[in-house]
Formats: C-alpha cells, structure tokens, sequence
C-alpha cells in the first residue's frame, strides 16, 4: 500500500474512534431508531479506500461482491443493481423478456400479490402492463397464505410476486408448490427477509428469482443498492441485459469480445458484424451500481450472521417483554420458519380502550421511533385508485393494518437496556388505560 493511501487509512479509523463515542443510553432522550446502518470502522476505511482509488463506476468489487453474495444465499447468479426497487422491477420484467418466447408475460396478464405491502413490491406488474390481484394477509404473521393465493388463481394468471412481510417468511414452499402446479412465475421480494428461514431453507431460494435492498434500514447496507438473484442462467443473463441497458453482450464495460465474436453478430435486421456491445436485444435501463457501493457491501457481508443473531435476540427480548400485555397483536413467526426479523409489529386491537395514534404518539414523546407496515392497504393509496386491478376475498387485515399496525426496531445496534424500555413504555401505556 502507497505511502499516501496508508496514512489516509490510518487517520479513517481515528475518525471513526473518534465520531463512535456515543453517551450512555438515557431513556426517554437518546433515539431508538426503528431501523438503520450498523457501520465499523472497516465499514467507513472501504469506503474511504473505494473513493481514493476512485472506483466509481461498477467494477472488480461488483462483480466480486455478486459473486460471494450469490454463494450466501445458496444461488447461481447475482446482480447488483442501484436499489430494492430496481431489483423488484427487473425481476419481474424479466418475466417479460421476448427470449422466453411463449412463456413470457404479456399485457392484461395477472400477478398475485398482497396489498399490505411495500409499493415497489406491487409497481413493476402495473409498469410492465400487467394487472395486480390483491388477496388479504393474516394478522400477526402479516403474510399472505397459500390458501389465499390458491383462491385467486384464475385464467390470466401468471405469476405471483410476494414479499416475506417485516423479515417473516410468507408459506414460501407452498406456494412455490402452488406456482409449480398452474406454471405460474413466483418472485420473492426478499429485501427485508435476508437470513430468514422456512423448512430450514433459506427464503429467497423457493421461487424463480428473488430480490434484495440495501438501503439503510435493511439487513445489509450500501447506502443505496439492490441485487436480483437467480439459479436461472438462461433468466441471469436477461437480468443482466436489462439491466446494462438492454444490451445482448455480456462483456463488462471496459471488457472487450469476451465473446471471441464481438464482429461476428447478425441481429435484428442490423448487418452482419455489427458490434455486439451495441446491438440491443431487451428494453433496458442502467441500473448498475458503483464499487464504492460494492465496497461497502463486502465489509457489511462479512458481519451478515451477527447481524441477524442480533435482530433475532431483539424480537425475541420484545416477544417474551410484551407477553400477556392486553389489547395488542403479538407478531408470530410463521409456523415452521425462522425469520430473520426487519421489524417488530403490533396491532392495536380495534376494540382496545386506546386508539393506535395515541399508543405511537406516546412511544414518539419517548424517542422512540415507529413506522407502519409500509403502505397498510395499497389500493387505499392515491396511486392505486383507478389503476386496474383485481381484489380476491375482502381486503379486512390490510384495512386492519392500515388503522391499527405500526412498528418498532429490532436492528443490531439496538441494545438490551433499549428494547427493555419500549417494553416497560407500552406496559405502562397500556397498563394506564387498561
Ligand atoms: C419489501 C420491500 N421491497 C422493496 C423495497 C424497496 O427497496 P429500496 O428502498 O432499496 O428501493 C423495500 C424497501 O424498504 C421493501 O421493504
């Protein structure tokens, strides 16, 4: 290492000392952020090391970070791309890829989703022209069920695009059984679910491809970023091409005739021997991320477990703390998972003495931080309202969910003295109007 880089390096991780210095944690002053990036030193000296060699554009550390993240989560290919949402919806416009031929999916086809979700979970199928069909989720596990998706299975269906519900899996196996038996797509939006578990298996493996974020608050973090995973390769590759603009090559920027035939296309109607880093063979967008992203993706890679032992033991502190306390919907892991929790969700009882405004107002005054179940009913949302869609059964729990859930953290830097104070903050809430 040069001299210069060293020195700088150095000086990286004396800041960062410097700036950790964090008080004692004083209830009722210091936040308790539901959700946010748990950065060390390496965290800040990659990223520093990542502007000086100025690597920003996608590169060495992208590809490498695919490939080792790809290998955590037991698939093939991974690509990286610039968000959560820009992996939803390239995976789904995969789908829609000319090469897949007759299987492909085309205008006015259906995709089942749930409605009590996040919007980008639920916006590629109406980007791409499809129609959305809503079905309800359960309360507690906040997921949908496959007796529920098996309901709205009808003629134009073909594909189902679901997201494991605040880190806890949705009955992934059965569905993607469900999936198997009417030759529909099943994409998992796994952006908040990454070290979850059902049958043992790791969510994200069950469907055709699935999908990551690493925003802040998500178990993994680049600041921005997503990736779209598969054990596809004939769908990789369109993944790819999407992607990097919709081109057919699949040489790196930089890179050339990797191929060994980059003069030797004939596409299209172009002539014979345009040069195939400029022949397109998909609709695509840049969606790329840089290596400065990559960069920190590959030092937060390394902390993945602990970072998920941590959401784990937090739940479970809030789980056993709150047991027994009346008016409240306890979050329940779905049966015969092990979720890798995003959050901790409560649901006023619609008959409880207290209105959920005043209970999250009251842990507000408190710092403590709260957030809903993302968009509570989406087809209650502006943007929804006159889009075409389908709804399958009544839409009661997202309805529920829209008035009556909110939640709290459970992510790594939150310690024990913190979840035993939103513990003893709602008892004494609840406990007072009880
Ligand atoms: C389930 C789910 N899907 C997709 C996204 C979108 O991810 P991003 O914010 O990286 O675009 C989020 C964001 O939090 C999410 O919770």
């Amino acid at each position: 290492m040069d001299v210069h880089k060293g020195l700088i390096l150095d000086e990286t991780v004396k800041l960062h000392q410097d700036r950790q210095a964090n008080g004692p944690f004083v209830p009722g002053t210091t936040e308790i952020w539901p959700a946010g990036a748990v950065l060390d030193e390496r965290d800040r000296t990659a990223l520093v090391e990542a502007a000086l060699e100025m690597r920003i554009a996608a590169g060495p550390s992208s590809r490498k970070f695919e490939s080792r993240f790809a290998r955590a989560l037991g698939l093939r290919k991974a690509h990286l791309v610039n968000s959560g949402s820009s992996a939803n919806l390239l995976a789904l416009t995969a789908f829609t890829s000319p090469l897949l031929e007759d299987r492909r999916l085309r205008r006015g086809d259906e995709v089942i989703t749930v409605a009590a979700g996040f919007p980008t979970t639920v916006n590629p199928i109406i980007q791409n022209g499809l129609v959305p069909v809503f079905v309800d989720v359960e309360l507690a596990t906040y997921n949908t069920t496959a007796e529920r998706v098996a309901a709205a299975i009808g003629p134009k269906t073909r594909a189902i695009m679901i997201a494991h519900a605040l880190g806890n899996p949705f009955e992934v196996a059965e569905i993607a059984q469900l999936a198997e038996e009417h030759d529909l797509f099943l994409i998992e939006d796994n952006c908040d679910a990454v070290g979850s578990t059902y049958d043992g298996r790791a969510t994200g493996t069950f469907g055709d491809i699935t999908t990551v974020s690493f925003y802040p608050a998500h178990h993994l973090t680049m600041g921005e970023g997503g990736c779209v995973l598969t054990s596809n390769l004939a769908l990789a590759r369109i993944v790819e091409s999407l992607r990097d603009w919709g081109r057919d090559c699949w040489c790196e920027p930089g890179e050339t005739n990797k191929c060994l035939k980059r003069f030797q296309y004939q596409m299209g109607t172009l002539p014979e021997g345009y040069d195939h880093k400029y022949i397109f063979s998909h609709v695509g967008y840049n969606m790329k991320a840089t290596d400065i992203q990559a960069a920190l993706g590959l030092t937060q890679l390394d902390k993945l477990d602990d970072f998920c032992t941590a959401r784990r033991r937090n739940w479970r502190r809030l789980r056993d703390g709150l047991d027994g306390v009346p008016h409240l919907v306890l979050p329940e892991a779905t049966p015969r998972s092990d979720p890798s929790w995003f959050g901790f969700a409560l649901t006023v009882d619609p008959d409880a003495p207290f209105s959920r405004a005043a209970l999250v107002g009251f842990l507000e005054d408190r710092k403590i931080g709260t957030r809903r179940l993302f968009a509570g009913n989406l087809t209650r949302h502006p943007a929804y309202i006159g889009q075409e869609h389908r709804v399958v059964g009544e839409l009661t729990n997202s309805d529920i969910i829209a008035e009556q859930t909110f939640w709290v953290g459970v992510y790594p830097a939150l310690t024990d003295e913190m979840m035993d104070y939103v513990i003893s903050s709602v008892k004494e809430f609840v406990g007072g109007r009880a």
